[in-house]
């Protein structure tokens, strides 16, 4: 146990943790994974978990029969929902491949969900900590594919809740606000870049460590423009005007400069 004191954002958000998933910063080796062994299933496992999982195509049958607790969608697009996997609550995404180049990719069998279990991996390996991943898997069906990933959940709080329950606290909100540019100024410096950077993305620990989810499309690498840099931070301003009754980013931008390289 670490003797530190709490920053006092984190202090003012403490009640938040008193109803949030326990447990340690998620950290997978890439090791610790096996490929499905699904006929007409592709994708990775987690070993410790393939046998209290069993049929990959058993359970995402289920889950397209019976979502459980639905968090988005339904429908063609597929679903975001929570539901027991193997005597966990974990998050099922189930996804779709609607373009046709993305349909010929899967066919050809570079899967999509093996490309973003590959980044959340590289996110890792640069020290970023992502949700664990459970199982990522694709199902071909002729030239198209329906994928699934499931993770656990992480341990902690969305910065979203955080924000919210700073917005009448302004400094406690500038001084996180200046955590979260610090935290986004970090994953650049490491060549990493988020399509869809947001607060409800973002989450925290109750020791203040940041995590990610979501990791759909970003990317690391050895390069990163000025204009994909800007991307994420419009999109972190944006999710701080959705949250806040007074959305000043300057703080956010102070924290993001002190810290980038
Ligand atoms: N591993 C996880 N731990 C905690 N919450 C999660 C996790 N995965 C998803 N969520 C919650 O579900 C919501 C939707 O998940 P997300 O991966 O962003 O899917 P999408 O944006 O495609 O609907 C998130 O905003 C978050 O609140
Ligand atoms: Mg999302």
């Amino acid at each position: 146990m670490s003797n530190k004191a709490l920053p006092a954002w984190l202090e003012a958000a403490a009640p938040l943790f008193e109803n949030a998933p326990q447990g340690d910063l998620p950290v997978e080796p890439r090791g610790n994974y096996a490929k499905i062994s699904d006929p007409g299933i592709r994708g990775v496992v987690q070993r410790k978990w393939r046998a209290r999982i069993g049929s990959v195509g058993k359970l995402l049958n289920s889950i397209e029969r019976n979502p459980g607790e639905v968090l988005r969608g339904g429908g063609g697009q597929g679903v975001m929902c929570r539901r027991d996997v193997g005597g966990i609550q974990a998050f099922c995404k189930v996804y779709r491949a609607q373009e046709l180049r993305r349909k010929i990719r899967d066919a050809l069998g570079i899967s999509r969900t093996r490309r973003e279990w590959e980044s959340c991996m590289r996110a890792q390996e640069a020290g970023i900590h992502v949700a664990r991943i459970l199982l990522a898997g694709t199902r071909r069906e002729g030239l198209a594919a329906t994928h699934l990933i499931v993770t656990e959940p992480l341990p902690g709080v969305s910065a979203t809740h955080i924000l919210r329950r700073l917005n009448h606290e302004p400094e406690l909100r500038d001084e996180f606000l200046r955590v979260l540019g610090a935290y986004v100024a970090s994953l650049h410096a490491k060549g990493f870049w988020h399509a869809d950077l947001h607060c409800k993305h973002i989450f925290f620990t109750r020791r203040a460590e940041p995590m990610l989810i979501d990791l759909d499309k970003s990317r690391i690498s050895s390069f990163l423009s000025q204009t994909a840099r800007d991307r994420n931070l419009m999109q972190m301003e944006k999710s701080f005007a959705r949250e806040l009754d007074a959305p000043d980013p300057a703080p956010f931008r102070e924290g993001y400069k002190a810290h980038s390289a």
